[in-house]
């Protein structure tokens, strides 16, 4: 018989809710705000994952971000990106944009869709700690044929965006929080386990089909958010049906958490002067952002 001893429970699991953001973009938040700060590290997951254009269109015209890191991942379609310090380009199908806004950036981000008219994708904020909000901001631009594919036994394809599976590593390094990123794929009647770092917190997120996330559990539909109890490992089982999931780790921060809008800092004092320098025009403290294309 297996032991199951060292594997992760699961803590809490819901449905993704509807949202309206930026300029009236609809999409789904898996996490945020309200959940502080059950994900620390990581502050919030949005999925925007649509076939209709008019729920992307609108997209995120210019705002600001301190503090924190965006993680944007595309699926489908193409994403336009441009900030105040003159980079711009496109996230396509496929690829991620690692984006750490450290003391400041302003940018926006404007979702296009594919072809036939459908956006697929998700963005993750995570914070950053106190000794490195203010550190200079910088972009990992991954295209997709970068992301490494590791395959398991009963195959399992697993995207490697960040951390490692399978004894494949991913392109994302040096990120402060020691995130794993992962996008799963399990074909039905497969058992999956893969080790987790003891001290981390974990979730994963289903975007397709449907999964048990613990031994004994039952099936978790797509828009699933799972967060995890302690453990090693956490152990994924499919029956009639396939699953894919975001699997995502990072270490806790534990420190305190003042967030207003796109600016998440330690205290109000942090926040009032951010939206201070906002208006004065010396929000930015870096003139040009290293784009670090992988
Ligand atoms: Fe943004």
């Amino acid at each position: 018989m297996p032991t199951t001893s060292n594997v992760r429970p699961i803590m809490k699991t819901w449905t993704s809710s509807p949202k309206l953001e930026g300029a009236g973009v609809h999409l789904r938040r898996a996490f945020g705000f309200d959940e502080l700060p059950q994900f620390d590290p990581f502050l919030m997951l949005d999925d925007f994952c649509s076939d209709n254009p008019a729920d992307f269109l609108a997209g995120f015209p210019w705002h600001p971000h301190r503090g924190i890191e965006t993680i944007t991942y595309v699926l489908d379609g193409d994403v336009e990106h441009e900030d105040s310090l003159g980079n711009g380009g496109v996230i396509g199908s496929g690829d991620i944009q690692w984006m750490t806004a450290g003391s400041g950036i302003l940018h926006q981000e404007m979702p296009k869709g594919s072809k036939k008219g459908s956006m697929y994708g998700f963005q993750l904020w995570a914070n950053l700690p106190a000794a490195r909000k203010m550190m200079d901001p910088r972009y990992r631009d991954v295209k997709s044929g970068m992301v490494p594919v590791a395959k398991a036994a009963g195959g399992v394809q697993i995207r490697v965006v960040a951390g490692e599976a399978a004894g494949v590593v991913g392109p994302v390094k040096d990120i402060v929080i020691d995130p794993e990123y992962l996008d799963v794929a399990v074909p039905p009647h497969v058992r999956w386990k893969h080790s987790v770092k003891p001290g981390h917190t974990v979730f994963a997120y289903v975007i397709e089909g449907e999964a048990s996330f613990a031994p004994g559990t039952d099936p978790s539909p797509n828009q699933t958010l799972v967060l995890f109890g302690r453990g090693e490992s956490v152990q994924v089982e499919t029956r009639g049906r396939s699953a894919r999931f975001l699997l995502v780790s990072g270490k806790p921060l534990g420190e305190p958490i003042a967030w207003y809008g796109p600016i998440v800092m330690n205290t109000r004092d942090q926040i009032r002067e951010a939206f201070e320098e906002y208006e004065k025009g010396t929000f930015v403290k870096k003139s040009g952002v290293p784009k670090i294309t992988t």
